[in-house]
Formats: structure tokens, sequence, C-alpha cells
């Protein structure tokens, strides 16, 4: 009936407010995201947008370095990128799962290509880097093992353990015979256990020696014990599974063909000259009407005054500048926890994980300060490649981000040559980023408590008089592009309700 022209296609993500904003000025307060996905639905609805920006790009969290990109941190010299033309990494979010449909909404909407980002994959590695202990010190030590190894041997030996529990009426499961019969044949196929129900490996964990022709039939290896897996550290909580589980993280995800900002960019040009960069907000107050907005540029001390504001400043950020919002307001923004993160990209000059270790794409887990090593999923088979040699949280990246960038460099080259000893040879150069010393960030994306969301997170959903807050700190969708759409939307709909006098509100309940 579509096809006929009989039935309307569903609008992939409606977003429809009547009535126009015309004549309104609402002045945005940062060019991330959130502020420029605002700007671009506001001038939809006939609003005038200012945006300040305090750096000299906009994109925010959304960045790719690329040759040339320059990153400031506090205590640090301006760093400067010096990757080869048309090498980049992605040093905010690198990643977007498939159910994240605002986003793709506007990947669809503004023409930015995706390709298939690869989250997962067996063929790289564990590395549990041996530590004293009860556990961290078995014979899978200081030694990288193929994900598929570890995670077939561990469903095997599990589904054993099962089966015989069942077999041997060891648990009081409440089921049937047949139940029982069923969920045996089911652990005999999750686990690849034998006839007998005993785990023997199979193919699924790769082969000591690969099948081929003639008489090579392939050579596998045997099992893993349970007892060496968890004597080796590779039980703890930083090889667990989640990157497989997480909802956020289930395969499909996608990335925007060369680069992510490629999203920041498109956005951005549809608000040409309404940017204002090297803008930096010194101060916000509202007035009796409207809202008033100091900032310093080039130029000097600068003053604006708007209608109506949309504040997307990240909060430890906003925490620093002067404002009359209310109590409740002012505790949140001085309150709300960010988390500490950083990643560094490292330029090879050879793709030595493909070539020498067919791995495509995906993460390496380790156990130290690395946390993991991202290898990137485009362009594959090609000369030079980034990969991230880490990409860590809270007290690791607070210990990383504590050091100069040549020391993190020689963090991420001695412990990554632990894994791939080709590091040193292949290496040319790096580049790191550690967000909670970033200038205007000072922090990852923020993090609650359940107690928090009922507090301080619910304080800043309403607006302040004129000044309305969004980003992804005011989502559920936290360090997440997602979030920050969302909230975009989120505050038109309010901003545009009250200027219209209707009832709109998004998302739509
Ligand atoms: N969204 C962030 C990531 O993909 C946390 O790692």
């Amino acid at each position: 009936m579509m096809a006929m022209d009989l039935l309307r296609k569903a609008p992939v993500h409606p977003f429809v407010p009547e009535g126009r904003g015309d004549g309104k000025h609402v002045l945005i307060l940062g060019a991330g995201l959130a502020g420029m996905a605002a700007a671009y639905e506001l001038g939809k609805l006939g609003y005038r947008c200012t945006i300040l920006e305090a750096r000299d790009r906009a994109g925010g969290r959304c960045w790719s370095v690329r040759k040339g990109s320059t990153h400031n941190e506090t205590g640090q010299p301006e760093q400067r990128a010096s990757f080869d033309e048309g090498l980049y990494f992605n040093a905010g979010p690198s990643r977007i799962p498939h159910h994240h449909a605002l986003t793709l909404h506007y990947c669809r909407e503004l023409k930015v290509p995706i390709e298939v980002y690869n989250n997962i994959n067996e063929s790289a590695y564990y590395f549990s880097e041996g530590a004293a202990g009860a556990t961290g010190n078995g014979p899978l030590t200081n030694r990288k093992v193929r994900i598929r190894e570890i995670h077939n041997d561990l469903r095997g030996w599990i589904s054993e353990l099962l089966a015989k529990a069942i077999d041997q009426n060891k648990i009081d499961t409440g089921m049937t015979k047949e139940e029982g019969q069923k969920l045996l044949e089911y652990l005999r196929a999750e686990g690849g256990l034998d006839i007998d129900k005993l785990y023997k490996a199979s193919a699924r964990r790769g082969y000591m020696e690969p099948p081929g022709a003639g008489e090579k039939a392939g050579r596998i290896a045997d099992p893993y014990r349970l007892s060496e897996i968890i004597a080796s550290g590779l039980l703890d909580p930083d090889f667990y599974n989640v990157a497989e589980y997480t909802y956020e993280l289930q395969m499909t995800l996608f990335q925007a063909v060369g680069g992510m900002d490629k999203i920041a960019e498109a956005l951005q040009k549809q608000l040409a000259g309404l940017i204002h960069y090297r803008a930096e907000v010194q101060a916000i107050h509202n007035l009796a009407e409207g809202v008033k907005v100091d900032y310093k540029d080039r130029d000097g001390a600068q003053s604006i005054q708007a209608d109506l504001c949309i504040c997307t400043i990240p909060l430890p950020v906003l925490s620093n500048i002067d404002h009359n919002f209310a109590s409740d307001a002012s505790r949140a923004i001085d309150n709300i926890a960010y988390v500490s993160t950083g990643k560094i990209g490292l330029q090879f000059r050879r793709r030595f994980w493909e070539q020498d270790e067919q791995i495509y794409g995906g993460i390496t887990h380790t156990n130290n300060q690395l946390t993991q090593i991202f290898y990137p999923s485009n362009d594959y088979l090609s000369g030079k490649g980034i990969l991230v040699g880490y990409y860590n949280f809270n007290e690791k990246a607070r210990m990383t981000g504590e050091l100069s960038y040549s020391r993190r460099q020689e963090l991420a080259l001695e412990k990554g040559s632990l894994i791939h000893p080709q590091y040193r040879q292949e290496f040319e150069t790096a580049f790191s980023v550690s967000w909670q010393k970033t200038r205007y960030n000072l922090g990852g994306w923020a993090i609650y408590s359940a107690e928090e969301r009922q507090t301080l997170y619910r304080a800043l959903l309403t607006p302040d008089k004129q000044v309305y807050f969004a980003g992804e700190h005011l989502t559920y969708l936290n360090a997440w592009m997602a979030g920050a759409f969302e909230s975009a939307r989120s505050v038109v709909a309010a901003l545009h309700s009250r200027v219209t006098g209707q009832r709109f509100s998004y998302p739509a309940s």
C-alpha cells in the first residue's frame, strides 16, 4: 500500500510541533551535539538562535582527532596531533547502538554515512597482567589469550557443571523429566558438550594448526581448565563479558564513516553563521524578562541578551561560572558527579593486528591501566592505522590523566607491547585525551545514584526562569550521543510549548 501511495509511511522519529517561534531569540550555550541539535530544531520552527561556543570548533566531545587537531588540558601545554592525513581516532563517542533511533535519524536526515562498528571480536585478546594475591598468577597470566578460547572454555565448563547437577538431581529445578531433558540438550549445544555431556574442547575455541588442503585436518588444543582460568584472574571483573551482553553494546553498532565528528560537522553546516567561536561564557543571569550572558571572545568582554537560553555547558564547567540560578539548580550543578575517562590514539606504520594477528576491529581487554585496546572498524587491509591504545575509566583514568602526554604515550607503549610486541617497531605518533582534565569539559559524562536521580537530576529538568538545561547529563542515556539529541528535543519541546502556549511534550507519553 505504501508503494502505491495508499498508506503514508510512519515518520521514523516524529517531531512535528505546531506553531511558530518567529521573532523569539534563543541563546544557546555550547555548540556540542545538544546545543546544535536544539538550534537546528528551533530554526525549523522559526526561532532566531545564537550559539556561544568556547572552543574554535563545534562538536564538543563528538570529536575525531586528525592531523593538526589541538587540545588543551589543565596543567599541560597545548597538544597538536601529527597523525598522517586521512587517519583519525574518535576521542569521544565512537559507537552508535542500533536502537539509538534518534542518533540514526539525524544521520539519515543530515546524510551522514554510517558503517558497522565491530564491537565484539572473539579474535581479540584477554591479557591478565600478573599481580600478587590468590588469583592473578596462574598459567594464563602475563600471556595474551584469544577471547574465543576463554569464552568457549567457560561456556563448556559451566554447561558441563550444570548438566551434571541436573543429571544427578543435585538441584531442585521444579522441572519435569522432559523439561530437564530439554535443558540438558540445550546445554550440550550451548557448551559444545560431547555425548557424555563432558566438555572436551571444540573448533569453537580455534586451532593450534588451522585446517587446510590435503591431509591438513587442523589441530585443536586441549581446553584450559576452569581452575587455570580462575587462578589466572580471568574471572575477575575486568574480564566479565559485559561488552557482549550490555544492551547498548550488543551488535549491531555503527560509526560515522570517516570519523564520528562527521555528525557534528553535518549539524554545524545547518547552522551557518549562528555559532560564535572562542566565546567563553563568564556569567549567566536571568532578568525579570529574558536572560543576559556575559562572555569573553577575541575582542574582549561582551554581553548578549535573549528571550530564552538553553545551557548545555558541562556541569563541572558551569559550576565555575557566575549565575543567579535558584539554590536547587545551583546545588545540582555543583554536585552532579562526572566520570573520569581517557583515550590515547596510537598511529602505527603497519596494521600488524590485521596482518599478523587476524584482528579486524573489536576490543582487547586487560586488567592493567590500559583497560582496553580498540582496533579500528574501518579501512581494513589498508596501510597505516590508529589504535585506541587505552580507553579507561575512574581510578585508572585519573592516574593516566595525571601523567604528561609523553608519559601517557610511554605507558600505552610499555603495557601495549606486552600484548603486541610489534608496538615499538611500528609506532609513529600518539595523541591522548583525558576528559576530566580537558578544558571546557572537566569530565567524561554525568553519573547518578538512584537517590541523586530523584534530587539533583530533577532539579535541572525544569528551566530556571528563562534558562533551560540540556545535554546527555539530563537523560538516562548518559555517555551517549543519543542523550544529547533526546535532551535537545525535550528542551525544544518545553521551550516551544511555553512560547506558543501549547502542551507539547517530548518524548510523547
Ligand atoms: N558510551 C560510551 C562508550 O561507548 C560509554 O564507551
